[in-house]
């Protein structure tokens, strides 16, 4: 399974990247602006520490837009990968990204008929939203299972991206379910280390050596 952090910051990046576990980035308009930098800026920055996807959102909401921007984008890195909506448009912009070889990432997917027309028009990612669909009381999770159902049973090529990650227990189900990649914000990474008895065994390890015989 893969890990990607969803942060647009260069400083969580740098620090999570030297744990050597991070797989790749995800950034969106709201994460951008956040960090009051110029997108060009902050993902050249990112490219620099992370080899592996780096995803960039369009802005535009039609077809001719997203085609520019996204034609731009991949000029920065061969592992750009361009973030577009599921939208018609967007499904379009993906289609026409495959002719040029630049991988795409649909985001803001909700619902499995949303995944499987992703999937049709050749997303090389999907990006389902767990969090903001339990935020609604919604089953974040039961779209993952449907999502990984449908694309082994028909043995679609497009990757299960799991975002909108709130804590380490979605991480975990997606793994049992069998996702692809989880992209998650920074302090989940801390959390899918930490254990209160992994900390108390090693206090207890370092008290008990300094009584040992050495
Ligand atoms: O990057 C897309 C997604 O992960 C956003 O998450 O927390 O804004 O719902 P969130």
């Amino acid at each position: 399974m893969q890990f990607f952090l969803d942060t647009a910051n260069i400083d969580e990046i740098r620090k999570y990247a030297a744990w050597g576990l991070v797989d790749g980035v995800t950034t969106n308009p709201s994460l951008i602006a956040k960090e009051g930098v110029k997108l060009e800026t902050r993902i050249k920055e990112i490219l620099e520490v992370v080899d592996g996807p780096v995803s960039s959102e369009v802005i535009s909401t039609d077809v001719k837009g997203m085609v520019k921007e996204g034609l731009e984008y991949a000029k920065w890195g061969s592992n750009i990968f361009v973030k577009v909506p599921m939208t018609p448009d967007g499904l379009m912009a993906v289609q026409e990204f495959n002719k040029e070889g630049i991988a795409t990432n649909v985001t803001l997917c909700f619902s499995p008929s949303q995944a499987l027309m992703a999937a049709k028009a050749g997303a090389t990612l999907v990006s389902p939203f767990v969090g903001r669909l339990d935020d609604i009381s919604s089953d974040g999770m039961e779209l993952i299972a449907k999502i990984v159902q449908i694309y082994e049973t028909y043995e679609y090529e497009t990757k299960v991206l799991v975002a909108s990650i709130r804590h380490p227990e979605h991480v975990v189900e997606s793994a049992l379910l069998g996702a692809d990649i989880c992209t998650m914000p920074a302090g989940i990474f801390d959390k899918l280390i930490k254990h209160p008895l992994t900390d108390s065994g090693i206090e207890k390890f370092l008290s008990d050596w300094k009584t040992a015989k050495k």
